[in-house]
């Protein structure tokens, strides 16, 4: 284990209401029930997951976590992420790469999609690793927090509906490296609250927490929609078939009428012809 509890409880100060830790938490409060009331978490927390959801959230997580680490891995000497610096304990980027090369197979990386709203996401990650580094610290503290709370509970979604065995396809959801998910955070808090910040940097954190929780939730949303269409039209297509097949009908019961028709027109002519062969024979009869 890489953050052992000696060090916890060497770390652990008295959190206050006003430590960033709890500030956070606070703000962030309403966003992370909107978070978890999207559809694409109520499905997760029903417990019905589709393998198309799993493997497109996947995707989305691989380019969210691979922005977060690059832009952390890149300021991990900065005074404001130092602290919050644990590549070993937290790192996801590697156990995504490992499950998505599980669904989608060694070139992967050429089949993934991305949508546009964790692109967004990704774009700020970058923004602000060059710009605000000190605000990593919000992304860091909603996504790694949030895996390491709810997505424990979490994991166990695709496990079931999904099938997965021996782990595979689920590496996201584990860390090896930490064996108290509690403990852990109770550490993550601590070192969160000793970072040095300015009024103006504080404020600025803080909407910044609120700013991650919506692009997951904009992701969420998004992927949802993807879902929802690719369903759709898999309902036409077979919609489509179901109709291709009922033209045939269609064409079988107009070829009987179009059938009929004939053979009564067919009739009608060989009456005609009776009538004028008799018109016939009775005029001659009669001159
Ligand atoms: C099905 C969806 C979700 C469920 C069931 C869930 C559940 C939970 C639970 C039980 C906790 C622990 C609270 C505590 O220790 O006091 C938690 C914490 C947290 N969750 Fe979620 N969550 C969900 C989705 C999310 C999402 C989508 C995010 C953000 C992207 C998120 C971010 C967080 C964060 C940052 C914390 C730590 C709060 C803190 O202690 O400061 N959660 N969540």
């Amino acid at each position: 284990m890489g953050v052992d509890k000696q060090k916890v409880e060497t770390e652990k100060s008295q959190i206050t209401d006003c430590d960033l830790s709890e500030k956070i938490k606070t703000v962030t409060k309403e966003s992370h029930v909107r978070a978890n009331s999207t559809e694409l978490m109520q499905a997760f927390q029903r417990g019905n997951i589709t393998l198309m959801q799993y493997k497109l959230l996947l995707c989305s997580l691989y380019k969210i976590y691979e922005a977060l680490e690059e832009e952390l891995d890149r300021n991990a000497s900065h005074d404001s992420v130092a602290p919050i610096y644990f590549p070993q304990e937290l790192g996801r980027t590697e156990t995504l790469k490992k499950d998505l090369e599980h669904f989608y197979g060694q070139d992967w990386q050429e089949k993934i999609f991305v949508p546009a709203s964790t692109l967004r996401y990704t774009q700020r990650l970058r923004e602000i690793g060059s710009k605000h580094p000190e605000y990593l610290v919000a992304h860091a503290y909603t996504r790694y927090l949030g895996d390491l709370s709810g997505g424990q509970v979490l994991s166990r979604v695709p496990q079931r509906s999904l099938g997965l065995k021996n782990g595979e396809g689920l590496a996201f959801f584990f860390f090896p490296a930490i064996s108290s998910p509690n403990l852990f955070k109770q550490l993550y808090r601590s070192r969160m609250n000793s970072i040095e910040l300015t009024e103006t940097q504080r404020e600025g954190v803080l909407e910044e927490a609120i700013r991650a929780f919506e692009f997951n939730v904009q992701v969420f949303d998004e992927l949802q929609n993807l879902v929802s269409i690719s369903e759709k039209n898999e309902l036409r297509q077979r919609h489509k078939a179901h109709n291709l097949k009922t033209p045939d009908v269609r064409v079988s019961q107009s070829s009987e009428l179009s059938s009929s028709l004939t053979s009564t027109s067919q009739l009608l002519r060989m009456l005609l012809g009776v009538c004028l062969a008799l018109a016939v024979g009775i005029g001659i009869y009669v001159f």
